[in-house]
């Protein structure tokens, strides 16, 4: 049980790592959106300049990471990849906010094999069930045991995936590919894509302007 004095200083760190992650994945966008990525990343870039991320009344969380992931968690933020400046604000901040996340997992169509369905979770930081509430953009933190398949699947909004694992990508104009850890994945409206773990955890960010986002994962 802590305090209301510890209480606080708890949540200003959780505010100081979120202000310091909307800063850092903003900042790794922009440099993508100067060197030719689509318009849809500007729009998300944009989304994360300019909205006030607010964090909500209780760092309670209604669904923590099952004991089954937290491993695959520690191991993937462990060796995830801390070449750039930014790339380390991010991994620092996720590594305050994941214990306060929601832990969400999809569930299997009828098609779909359902291994999956608990050998993954997202951790909401802004949006629907989100750490944060923000007006503008659902964020998401991924995560997936190895030998895992995220099934076939789209949606209207624009997709975007800041890659820190090994892992491979599906997109149906591209086909199957290994962004590599430190890479940046991004999926256009309603494209089909998918993605898979191998040997080792698979952990990415990823985003979806939020008036388009609800129900789409
Ligand atoms: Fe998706």
């Amino acid at each position: 049980m802590i305090n209301s004095t510890e209480h606080l200083s708890l949540r200003q760190d959780v505010i100081a790592s979120g202000k310091s992650l909307q800063r850092s994945l903003h900042a790794v966008l922009l440099n993508r959106v100067r060197n030719g990525a689509p318009d849809s990343i500007q729009a998300h870039a944009s989304a994360l300049e300019t909205a006030r991320w607010t964090l909500k009344q209780t760092l309670e969380t209604p669904r923590a990471l099952p004991e089954a992931l937290a491993p695959s968690l520690s191991q993937a933020l462990n060796v995830a990849p801390r070449t750039h400046p930014h790339l380390v604000s991010i991994l620092d901040a996720l590594s305050t906010l994941w214990p306060h996340l929601t832990w969400i997992n999809r569930q299997a169509r009828a098609d779909q094999d359902s291994a999956f369905v608990e050998r993954h979770r997202h951790g909401m930081i802004t949006g629907p069930e989100g750490l944060f509430e923000c007006p503008t953009l659902t964020l998401g933190l991924a995560l997936m045991l190895p030998e895992t398949c995220y099934p076939y699947h789209q949606h209207p909004p624009a997709e975007f995936y800041l890659v820190l694992s090994p892992g491979e990508w599906y997109r149906e104009d591209v086909g199957w590919w290994s962004p590599g850890p430190g890479g940046l994945v991004f999926n256009p409206p309603s494209c089909v894509h998918a993605m898979k773990s191998r040997q080792a955890p698979l952990l990415a960010l990823w985003g979806l302007l939020h008036s388009e986002a609800e129900l789409c994962r």
